[in-house]
């Protein structure tokens, strides 16, 4: 086989075989072709698309590259989640231990964030103490005695996935839905469970920009779990406005211990709740109604605060002390009115800036810093209210014109979208 004549297939619209995929995939991981054909290669998948057959292929290829997790002998259902990524995204943080106070089992590994928004794992390392790296054997033990655990993405996983991965953010080739597909759908089978809950983000924070692309890159990886009879649901939720009020690490973190004490944002609460009674009623095959009520009275009872407990201090992560050092800006309106659009990805931008998130996956990254809303979506505000507080370390120079950008203040109140947009099973 030769490279060449695969992409060329590619490129003439012709589909390709199992064989042809995985000898692009494989030669690459063992660096018998370079970065430039590679490119070649992914930019053709990026212009002519991939059959589903063919999406099926390149993710079983990918899984193949690496190591996967056997599950099947814990003896409680057992469910995954995974976010797309959004802005001020901390939903791990909270459904993790409310599933798991419902006996659902929850193994979790989680990346870094690249780009714009940091990762689960940047957002737990800012608790010290925690944890991320851990042998397997000690997982699992966790994952029997508290029910959930999050660690580091295994580096055995996937490994072709994260090759590929890292070569289309370096060319600008993230945004096709087969790749995007395989990418996600290789690391969450490798990782073992049944059940895969996918929230996937749509809007100006998102990849996916609109409901369209969403729904379609959605129902791909239904399909594809469907090849490895693994269940998977794609919820899609409203990114144009970021979730919850707190924007950076420990500020997220913040905000979750915040959310167990019974003090929500109501756009973070809709989603938190709807997410975890859609882990649970899978996992434990009840009805979203019952799993629902389930999860209401896990949160008003404390038990799910309790688990979050549990789960931080068994990977050794101290809630007192989070690394939350830096100095407050408070940003006031210069206008009255209703808050009808905070612009998530320009939000996004400026917590970047101030440093809570890296370009390469070495960059360090500043825990304390980001933003923390006081006037959210459909809020009135008056003409001098504090909108958000800004937390710095390096002072930008507009960093108040900046932050002012993000919101839009109307005189009249739009309508608030609904968080969850749809779902697909
Ligand atoms: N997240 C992934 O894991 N892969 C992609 O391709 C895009 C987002």
């Amino acid at each position: 086989m030769k490279a060449i004549d695969i992409i060329n297939k590619k490129n003439n619209n012709e589909k390709l075989s199992y064989e042809e995929i995985e000898y692009m995939v494989n030669s690459y991981v063992k660096e018998r072709i370079s970065d430039d054909t590679m490119s070649d290669f992914v930019w053709s998948i990026y212009y002519k698309g991939l059959s589903l057959d063919e999406t099926y292929y390149l993710t079983d290829v990918m899984i193949k590259s690496g190591e996967t997790i056997d599950l099947s002998h814990i003896n409680k259902p057992v469910v995954d989640k995974h976010s797309t990524g959004g802005v001020g995204d901390k939903i791990t943080l909270i459904v993790a231990p409310i599933a798991a106070s419902a006996g659902v089992c929850v193994p979790k590994m989680s990346g870094r964030g690249l780009g714009l928004t940091g990762g689960t794992a940047d957002k737990l390392e800012s608790i010290k103490g925690y944890k991320l790296k851990m042998s397997k054997q000690a997982f699992l033990k966790e994952l029997d005695e508290v029910g959930c655990s999050v660690i580091s993405q295994s580096e055995k996983i996937a490994v072709a996935d994260k090759k590929i991965y890292a070569l289309r953010n370096e060319i600008g080739a993230v945004d096709s839905i087969p790749l995007i597909a395989s990418s996600i759908m290789s690391k969450k089978i490798a990782s073992g469970s049944d059940v895969i809950i996918i929230d996937l983000k749509v809007g100006k924070g998102a990849f996916m920009k609109n409901i369209k692309d969403a729904t379609h890159l959605a129902k791909t990886m239904v399909k594809i779990g469907a090849y490895y009879n693994k269940k998977v649901i794609c919820t899609l939720s409203d990114m144009n406005a970021p979730l919850g009020r707190n924007i950076g690490n420990a500020l997220e973190v913040k905000e979750a211990i915040d959310f167990f004490k019974g003090n929500y944002d109501k756009r973070l609460y809709d989603l938190s709740v709807y997410l975890s009674s859609l882990m649970i009623s899978s996992a434990k095959k009840i009805s979203f109604r019952s799993a629902k009520e389930l999860v209401i009275n896990l949160l008003e009872s404390g038990h799910a605060r309790n688990k979050f407990n549990a789960w931080i201090k068994y990977q050794g992560g101290n809630l007192s002390k989070i690394r939350d050092k830096a100095k407050k800006l408070n940003v006031v309106s210069q206008t009255s009115g209703y808050v009808n659009k905070i612009d998530s990805l320009k939000l996004s931008k400026l917590v970047f800036d101030l440093g809570a998130g890296r370009v390469k996956k070495k960059d360090n990254i500043d825990y304390a810093v980001g933003v923390v809303l006081n006037k959210t979506l459909g809020d009135k505000v008056n003409k001098g209210d504090v909108l958000a507080t800004v937390y710095y370390n390096k002072k930008l120079p507009d960093m108040k014109e900046a932050l002012t950008n993000c919101y839009l203040i109307e005189k009249k109140k739009a309508k608030i979208k609904k968080i969850i947009i749809k779902t697909i099973k």
